[in-house]
C-alpha cells in the first residue's frame, strides 16, 4: 500500500482549514464535481494579476510580453503533462466548452473527415457524463448522422459485446470517458481507438475524471482528441483543454470568431492563425490558464502514479468497507481493477439526498443526485446515488469517517 503524506499535502490547501457544522474537520469527498486548490495555485494566479496583468498576444509592453509569456508557459507545462507538442494543446473554458467546440466543428464544415451526414454514426457509451453525450446528441440533429451507444454491463463496464455492430465504416467518430465520473470505470480506451481507426473514425477521450488522476500520454493512449477541465486537477475554474492530433487540428473549424484567432482580416472576409490561436478567440482566461499551468507542475511534483496508487489504496478500503454495510448497494466495478476512487452507492430505505445530509452534519461532503449522468441512473434503476470521490488531500482516516457517517445515517433514520 503506498499512501501519500496527506498531512503536508493538506498544508497547502487553505480550505481545511475551515471549520464545518458542529465544528467537525472538513472531509472532502466531492472532487469528482470539483477539487480544492493549492496555495501553489492560488498564488499563481494572484501573481498573475499583481504583476504581470495585460492581453495576451496584443501590445508591445513589458506587461502584455510578460503576461504572454506566462500564459505559453502554462500551454508548455499542460503539453508536458499530457506528452504533448504545445501547439496541439488548445485552452477553453472548461471541456464541456472543449467538447462543444469539437461538436460545433464536425457540423461546421464540408470538409474531409469532419464532414458528417445522414447516414453517417456517433458513437458514445450509456456511461457519459452529459458534456461528452448532449453536444453529440445535438451535432446527430444538426446533421442527420445517428448516435448509437456502448451499453454498460450490470457490472458497470463497458458492454464490449457487440463492439463490431456498433464501429464500422459508418461510425466516424466515437466519442466515450476515459473514467466514469459515477462509476469509477476506467474504460479500454487503447483498444476502442485501435478499433475505431482501423473503421476510419475518429476518437475523442473524455478525460475529466482520468487527467486529474494518473498519468497520461496521448500517444500511448492513441485517440484523436482529449478533453479535460482545469477545476477538477487544482486549477481554477474558468479553464479547460481540448488537445488534438496537429494535423486534425490544422483541418478544423474555429467555433468562435473575433480578435486574435484571425490571420487577416477585410471588410469582406478572414482568415484564421494556426492553431491553438484559431481556437482561442478574444481575451482568453490567461490567469486560470497560469493557475492549471501551476496545478499540473504541483501534480506532477508529487508524481502522477504515486497519485494513482495513492487513490488505489484508499478505493481498497473504501470497497472493504462499503460492502460490509448492509442495506448498501454499490453500482460499479466491485474490486480496484481498472477502477478509480469514484464511489457511488444507494442506501435502501434512504434517499440519496438525506444522505448527504447527514453525512454533512459530520463535515462529509459528497456529491448526490443523478451526477450529470441521468442515462446511467436510468440504467441502474435509480433516481440518484451518493458519490463519494478521492484525491491526493484525502487518506484513510476520511474513507472510515465516511463508513461511520453512513453507519450514523442509517441509525439516525432507523434503519437495521
Ligand atoms: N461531472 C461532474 C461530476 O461528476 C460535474 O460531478
Amino acid at each position: 500500500m503506498t499512501l501519500l503524506d496527506v498531512q503536508s499535502i493538506k498544508a497547502d490547501f487553505p480550505i481545511f482549514n475551515k471549520k464545518m457544522r458542529n465544528d467537525a474537520r472538513l472531509v472532502y469527498l466531492d472532487s469528482g464535481a470539483t477539487s480544492h486548490k493549492p496555495l501553489q495555485v492560488l498564488n499563481a494566479e494572484r501573481e498573475f494579476y499583481t504583476l504581470h496583468n495585460a492581453a495576451v498576444h496584443r501590445g508591445s509592453h513589458l506587461l502584455a510580453e510578460e503576461a504572454s509569456a506566462a500564459y505559453e508557459g502554462a500551454r508548455e507545462k499542460v503539453a508536458h503533462f499530457l506528452g504533448a507538442a504545445a501547439d496541439d494543446v488548445v485552452f477553453t473554458k472548461s471541456a464541456t466548452e472543449s467538447l462543444n467546440l469539437l461538436a460545433y466543428s464536425f457540423s461546421n464544415t464540408n470538409r474531409g473527415q469532419f464532414a458528417l451526414a445522414a447516414g453517417d454514426e456517433i458513437l458514445v457509451s450509456e456511461m457519459e457524463h452529459h458534456a461528452n453525450l448532449i453536444p453529440w446528441q445535438q451535432l446527430a440533429k444538426r446533421t442527420g448522422a445517428k448516435l448509437r451507444w456502448f451499453g454498460t454491463t450490470t457490472e458497470g463496464r463497458l458492454d464490449l459485446s457487440n463492439i463490431d455492430e456498433l464501429i464500422t465504416e459508418r461510425t466516424k467518430i466515437v466519442a466515450i470517458t476515459h473514467q466514469s465520473n459515477v462509476l469509477g470505470t476506467v474504460n479500454p480506451v487503447t483498444d476502442i481507438a485501435r478499433k475505431a481507426h482501423a473503421c476510419g473514425a475518429i476518437v475523442v477521450l473524455d478525460a475529466c475524471q482520468s487527467a486529474p488522476h494518473f498519468e497520461i500520454d496521448v500517444n500511448s493512449l492513441g485517440v484523436d482528441f482529449l478533453a479535460f477541465s482545469g477545476h477538477k486537477a487544482l486549477a481554477p475554474t474558468g479553464v479547460g483543454v481540448l488537445w488534438g492530433r496537429a494535423e486534425l487540428l490544422a483541418e478544423m473549424e474555429p467555433f468562435l470568431f473575433g480578435g486574435s484567432m484571425i490571420e487577416s482580416v477585410t471588410m469582406e472576409a478572414a482568415t484564421w492563425a494556426p492553431a491553438p490561436r484559431k481556437f482561442e478567440a478574444g481575451v482568453p482566461n490567461m490567469a486560470q490558464a497560469v493557475g492549471l499551468g501551476a496545478a499540473v507542475e504541483y501534480l506532477t511534483s508529487i508524481g502522477m502514479e504515486k497519485i494513482h496508487a495513492h487513490e488505489k489504496a484508499l478505493t481498497e478500503h473504501a470497497l472493504q468497507g462499503l460492502q460490509n454495510i448492509s442495506g448498501l448497494t454499490l453500482i460499479g466495478p466491485q474490486s480496484t481493477i481498472d477502477r478509480g476512487g469514484v464511489l457511488s452507492f444507494s442506501l435502501e430505505e434512504i434517499h440519496p439526498h438525506d444522505v448527504g445530509q447527514v453525512l454533512d452534519q459530520y463535515g462529509i461532503a459528497v456529491r448526490t443526485g443523478h451526477h450529470c449522468a441521468w442515462p446511467l441512473m436510468r440504467k441502474f434503476g435509480v433516481s440518484g446515488t451518493t458519490r463519494a470521490s478521492f484525491y491526493i488531500y484525502n487518506d484513510l482516516a476520511d474513507v472510515d469517517a465516511l463508513i461511520d457517517g453512513i453507519a450514523a445515517t442509517k441509525k439516525y433514520f432507523k434503519v437495521l
